[in-house]
């Protein structure tokens, strides 16, 4: 089948503007998003620039807009999103180039929640033990690769780029209910200030994005209850 593909151009240091650059591609309706993507950049226009690394769903690397809502291009078929597919970088990060953005800042506020085990005990002969139902109160935020769908389809971040962001809740999340750490009031003062977790107004982009169907809104209503729980 053929498809029509919009995809925003745009180079920082040559347009004053973005543009829109259009491509038919012929594709099978089982290919991905990400294969038409390749086959404009491999045989119609090698200027174009994307970002992707593993091509299955497990780097978070290409992250865009397809059709107004952010996903991974290599989980999208063709076949589910139509023969007329715009795609665009994701939203509240600087473009590098087209479909290429600065995660810096993304990275910034992930590092804020230190995302890491802490625990200065001293270790016990062997492992740290934790029971079964211990491990499942953060299972779900330990499936996050860090490819900022959530954070970049939410107006809060918008409007806001110092809001910390979804991303960064889940991984504090991840470390706040992991029965082994002992930061985790440390993590939830870091979330209690004002560009934190107060800034999310339960817009449920972020679950949506989410291309490992984290619950991230509900991670999130679960840190502020540990929040209110702590005085905080
Ligand atoms: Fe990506 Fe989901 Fe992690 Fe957000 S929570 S960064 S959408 S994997
Ligand atoms: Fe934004 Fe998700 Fe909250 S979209 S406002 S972080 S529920
Ligand atoms: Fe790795 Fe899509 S290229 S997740």
């Amino acid at each position: 089948m053929k498809i029509q593909l919009k995809i925003r151009r745009f180079n920082p240091e040559t347009d004053k503007k973005p543009s829109w650059g259009k491509y038919e591609v012929e594709v099978e309706p089982t290919d991905r998003v990400l294969d038409a993507l390749h086959y404009v950049k491999w045989y119609q226009d090698g200027t174009l620039t994307l970002r992707r690394s593993c091509a299955h769903g497990i780097c978070g690397s290409d992250a865009v807009r397809i059709n107004g809502r952010n996903r991974l291009a290599c989980k999208v078929l063709i076949k589910d999103v139509g023969r007329k597919i715009t795609v665009e970088p994701i939203l509240g990060l600087p473009v590098v180039k087209d479909l290429v953005v600065d995660m810096q800042p993304f990275m910034d506020h992930y590092r804020s929640v230190m995302p890491y085990l802490i625990n200065d005990e001293p270790p016990p002969v062997t492992e740290r033990h934790q029971s079964i139902e211990e491990r499942e109160r953060f299972d779900d935020t330990t499936k996050c690769i860090l490819c900022a769908a959530c954070t970049t389809s939410c107006p809060s971040f918008w409007t806001m780029g110092q809001y910390v962001g979804p991303a960064a809740i889940v991984q504090a999340h991840r470390f706040i209910f992991d029965s082994r750490d002992r930061a985790g009031r440390e993590r939830l003062n870091i979330l209690a200030a004002s560009d934190g977790v107060w800034r999310c107004r339960t817009i449920y982009n972020c679950t949506d994005a989410c291309p490992r169907d984290i619950q991230v809104t509900q991670a999130i209503a679960e840190v502020k209850k540990e929040m209110l729980l702590n005085g905080l």
